[in-house]
């Protein structure tokens, strides 16, 4: 299917590696031109290339914090008015939620709530006045269903689901989108660390340790980083502009319910 994205522009935030990357791979297949995001210049630069070499659209890297001013300013200095929007951050580490203090709290917060929402009141006037926007925020199954020490990230990522319905729908008489992807388990860096992390604490090996979580998956696998970068992809397409204000999860049926 052509998604009828040739010729458009989109910042990916935090897309170096993992899932972010994935989206910006999906969207370049496509024909759009990329803005990525990450904090470690090397391995940014380097998917630049692969990115650029494998689908021949201009990539341009940023290397920053996007959870800063500066990083946000850096970002929209490269693209200032792109036509879709990728909201991706790192998530706050696993922890008891009895150990978080006020200045862990607060910077979860900015993190997968307040980040997100300051790019998106950055992009949607322009977005407006051009009558098109596809906004896609990475959040977690976690926002459905609780995961014990994650509780800040899923509090986080359900503050800016619950914080966007409004403007969600508000926006849609401009042709903007805004939608949410729900990742179950995805063989990325972070689960590979959260896997090693159980492991140790269990004592235990990581591949007994991953194979119990792939247990827990009805569809007894972790998800590959392209299964959201897909779609993550249709999300931004022309065909998907009366799909607004939605959570899709894509977990292999982790989120058991009707
Ligand atoms: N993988 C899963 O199973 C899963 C499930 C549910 C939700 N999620 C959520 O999805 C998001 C992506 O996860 P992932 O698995 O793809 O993680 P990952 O493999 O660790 O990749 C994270 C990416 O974000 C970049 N990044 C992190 N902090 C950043 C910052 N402050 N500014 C700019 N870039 C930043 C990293 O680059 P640098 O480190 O160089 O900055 C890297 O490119 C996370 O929020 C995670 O919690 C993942």
């Amino acid at each position: 299917m052509d998604l009828g994205l040739k010729g458009r522009t989109a910042i990916v935030c935090a897309s170096s590696r993992g899932l972010g990357k994935a989206c910006a791979m999906s969207l370049a297949r496509e024909g759009v031109a990329l803005i990525i995001n990450g904090r470690d210049e090397a391995a940014l630069a380097a998917t630049r290339d692969e990115i650029a070499k494998a689908t021949g659209v201009k990539v341009t890297a940023i290397a920053a914090d996007v959870g800063t001013k500066a990083g946000q300013d850096a970002l929209l200095a490269a693209c200032p008015e792109p036509d879709i929007l990728i909201n991706n951050n790192g998530g706050p580490p696993l922890k008891d939620f009895r150990e978080l203090d006020r200045d862990a709290l607060l910077a979860g917060v900015v993190q997968n709530m307040v980040t997100p929402i300051e790019l998106i009141q950055r992009v949607v006037p322009a977005m407006t006045r051009k009558g098109f926007g596809r906004i896609v925020n990475i959040t977690s199954v976690s926002v459905k269903m609780p995961i014990l020490g994650l509780d800040l990230s899923s509090g986080a990522r359900a503050g800016l689901t619950a914080f966007m319905a409004g403007p969600a729908r508000e926006l849609a008489a401009h042709n903007i989108t805004v939608n949410h992807v729900l990742p179950g388990m995805f063989n990325t860096d972070r689960l590979r660390n959260s896997t090693g992390r159980m492991a140790r604490m269990q004592g235990r090996s990581e591949d007994d340790m991953a194979a119990q979580r792939k247990a827990t998956v009805p569809a007894r696998r972790f998800g590959e980083a392209h299964e959201i970068g897909e779609v993550c992809a249709f999300l931004c397409s022309a065909q998907a502009g009366y799909i607004t204000g939605q959570s899709i999860l894509v977990d292999g049926g982790l989120y058991n319910s009707v």
